[in-house]
């Protein structure tokens, strides 16, 4: 995979040399080129904005510089990504998709934002994708930190990067669409605290189920909204059961038998 990033600053996107990330770039799997804006300027000043026609507080980043970079910089198969807080969320869905992809570009926007244009002109050429994203309900003060999200999220799950990608299936967020269970590892005591006993008993069976019934407790618990996004057929009887206990029956479960408010025969009951 190819990746693009340009911005402002640069020397911001230095940690993408480090870790899982750097690997991948030293091993040949994720071709990444971060580029500086304004060699795409043309004036003394390598001047990126101006201000807002209409007014208002801030400054706005120029059309044409950042179109003399693009027009550089995306072919004929690319993604043209641009982090903003008006964006769609970044998920793990959207973090999958990417690492099918073939190129990646990453515009960093500064100040108020980059020139409506530069998004709306190249969703109509040809074989460019063009998607506004957003971390999160936050304002940052520029992309570089969710380029950094985006590349990190997305290179770790191209072929190759993470050793054992079993790991990628169970984590928060992987295939089951759960929050992962809580992990353990020596000394079996610290602090006066205890792991938990099915983690040292060795029985595979127990553990698999006693790691699975966290998850769904602490999903019940932090992030019942993810619940909701499940497919109640990958649930059985003991998850069901299990999050019933943790308050938090899921939907399309049996309907428990209770007392019929309207009397025999009255009323219907929706799943
Ligand atoms: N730029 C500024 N805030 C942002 C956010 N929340 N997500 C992505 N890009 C941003």
């Amino acid at each position: 995979m190819r990746v693009d990033v340009v911005s402002i600053f640069p020397d911001y996107l230095a940690p993408l040399d480090l870790s899982l990330v750097g690997k991948a770039r030293t091993a040949g799997l994720l071709d990444l080129r971060v580029h500086d804006l304004r060699d795409w300027t043309t004036d003394r000043h390598r001047t990126v904005d101006d201000t807002p026609f209409g007014g208002g507080a801030g400054m706005v980043m120029r059309p044409d510089v950042w179109g003399r970079a693009l027009d550089d910089l995306l072919d004929d198969d690319s993604h043209l990504l641009l982090p903003t807080p008006s964006g769609d969320r970044f998920t793990q869905r959207t973090a999958e998709r990417l690492a099918t992809e073939t190129h990646l570009v990453v515009a960093c926007g500064r100040y108020e934002g980059i020139d409506a244009r530069v998004a709306a002109h190249y969703a109509t050429r040809p074989g460019v994708t063009v998607s506004e994203f957003s971390l999160g309900d936050y304002v940052l003060n520029g992309g570089e930190v969710a380029a950094l999200v985006l590349v990190e999220a997305v290179a770790r799950l191209l072929p190759g990067v993470v050793g054992n990608p079993e790991s990628l299936v169970e984590e928060s967020h992987g295939a089951a669409g759960l929050l992962e269970y809580p992990v353990y590892t020596k000394p079996p005591t610290w602090a006066d605290l205890a792991v938990p006993d099915v983690l040292l008993s060795g029985h595979h069976g127990r553990i698999a189920r006693w790691r699975r019934d966290q998850a769904l407790v602490r999903t019940a618990q932090r992030r019942p909204d993810l619940l909701d996004a499940l497919d109640p057929s990958a649930l059985d009887a003991h998850d069901r059961a299990t999050l019933a206990d943790a308050g938090r029956p899921p939907h399309g479960a049996e309907p428990q038998a209770t007392e019929d408010p309207s009397g025999p025969g009255g009323g219907s009951r929706e799943a």
